[in-house]
């Protein structure tokens, strides 16, 4: 679906949020290894999570997936991956240091804090329910502080970049030098970032430790407002190439109070999560802001000499920030579903819970499944796995009886089970079973690579 046509239309039906959904996903997470809470054996760590063998897989696929279109599809925007760790004069001149802050209050009943501009009622405290008990709001800074070396002095101080976007202006003028792009163009980067969150939650919605996706597209200013819109909708209809139904994205533009400190226009890209529309990631027009304030601050020079023109300028940055853990967690409910099936070969009634991923996003793309543990099938089915991994991301599992096998697999999101079965003895075949309709093919080991490539490019 092309979103440029008619996508307002496709807001106005969305499908009422169902918050059953975010429990049913994060019980699946924990059981089948897609995320797991931080330090478990320790009681947990609040709000960290490890991803796990699945989990890792998918998240791979989401940041893959952007990279693809954002970088290698495009011949205007090159990457970079810049240092996490960095000096406070970089946060100073960003304006992070005096307004990356959160308003703060805390309850003086249970002295539970939470973000004012969160709170549903500014009276009552949503943890003890006391009335009137908060203290005045004070700003909350949100970076991470910490020491380079061994001694803890303010010369020492650096922080944990809170968004990857700094490591982009502040090697512009590298870039520029190096990779010949001239505007427009953009600079792409994918990384952790960190943030001392006053209320993480909702799973890995928001975390303090999170990875994000940002691309800084520099523009002659003359063309920001273009760019813009250009942006918002590349940007909404990834996802909904990624199989996220238009009916459940949104473009939310931001009003005025709502506006970040370097930004005159932003929109976000909203999903339509469990508890309602949330923000998946901000496109912003980040003016000159940023190169201003760092030419001033280093007294490098961060503009751009245009020899067409003739004119010297600098650049305004369009900015689509996404963050890669949201996004993954925004996939995993999309993909959710169940439906009511015979169960294969026994003819009885159950419900299949499937997680219906674009084959790009999906963590295995394939599983192979030898029908028994029999020796004589594992020689074939190691055959077929040796054939297919070199090409896709394979499981191998050979335990349980083959319907469970495709249940496991279903939850898995896996697009195609590859099943040997004695009869692969004699015709070389395999049967290939379609995760969504559930249709099998029988198909002979030497198609094989020729029936599932052109599926899953
Ligand atoms: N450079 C601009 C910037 O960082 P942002 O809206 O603060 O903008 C961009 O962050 C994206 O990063 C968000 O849309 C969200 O997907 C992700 N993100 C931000 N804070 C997060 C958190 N605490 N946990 C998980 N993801 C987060």
């Amino acid at each position: 679906m092309d979103l440029r046509s008619g996508y307002l239309d496709s807001w106005t039906m969305s499908p009422a949020p169902d918050p059953s959904l975010f429990d049913k996903v994060v019980n699946l997470c924990k059981r089948r290894g897609f995320v797991f809470p931080s330090a478990e054996i320790y009681g947990g760590f609040r709000s960290t999570y490890d991803y796990g063998p699945v989990g890792v897989l998918l998240l791979r696929n989401v940041k893959e997936a952007w990279w693809r279109s954002m970088v290698q599809l495009r011949h205007d925007v090159v990457g970079l991956d810049a240092a996490i760790l960095s000096p406070p004069a970089i946060w100073e001149a960003s304006g992070h240091l005096q307004n990356f802050t959160d308003p703060l209050v805390d309850c003086r009943n249970c002295r539970e804090r939470f973000r004012l501009d969160k709170l549903d009622d500014l009276e009552e405290c949503p943890n003890c329910h006391a009335r009137g008990s908060f203290t005045e709001a004070r700003q909350f800074n949100l970076m991470f502080k910490t020491y380079a070396g061994p001694l803890e002095t303010t010369s020492a101080e650096v922080y944990l970049r809170p968004e990857t976007a700094q490591g982009m202006f502040v090697n512009f003028k590298n870039v520029l030098e190096t990779s010949r792009k001239r505007p427009p163009f953009g600079i792409a980067q994918i990384g952790k970032s960190f943030r001392n969150e006053i209320t993480p939650g909702n799973f890995v919605f928001r975390t303090r430790e999170f990875e994000q996706m940002e691309m800084e597209y520099f523009v002659p200013p003359d063309e920001a407002a273009k760019w813009y819109d250009y942006w918002c909708y590349e940007r909404l209809q990834w996802y909904v190439d990624l199989g996220i139904p238009a009916d459940q994205l949104r473009l939310r533009a931001h009003d005025e109070e709502e506006l970040s400190h370097y930004s005159t226009a932003t929109s976000d890209v909203e999903f339509l999560f469990p508890w309602g529309w949330d923000e998946l990631e901000g496109v912003a027009n980040r003016t000159d802001y940023d190169l201003t304030q760092h030419a001033k601050a280093s007294g490098e020079s961060l503009d751009y000499f245009d020899q067409a023109l003739g004119e010297r300028y600098v650049p305004y940055v369009i900015e689509p920030a996404a963050g890669a853990t949201r996004t993954a967690m925004a996939f995993l409910m999309a993909a959710y579903d169940e439906e009511e099936v015979t169960r294969e070969g026994q003819g009885q009634g159950e419900t299949r819970t499937i997680l219906r991923f674009h084959h790009r996003i999906a963590p295995y793309k394939v599983a192979v499944l030898p029908l028994s543990k029999k020796a004589e099938l594992q020689a074939p089915a190691n055959k077929v796995l040796e054939l297919l991994q070199p090409h896709f991301m394979c499981d191998y599992d050979e335990t349980q009886a083959i319907g469970r096998r495709y249940r496991r697999q279903d939850e898995l999101g896996t697009p195609y089970c590859v099943t040997i079965d004695f009869e692969t003895l004699d015709d070389h075949a395999v049967t290939v079973r379609d995760r969504d309709s559930m249709a099998q093919d029988r198909v002979p080991i030497d198609a094989l690579l020729d029936h599932l490539v052109p599926k899953l490019a």
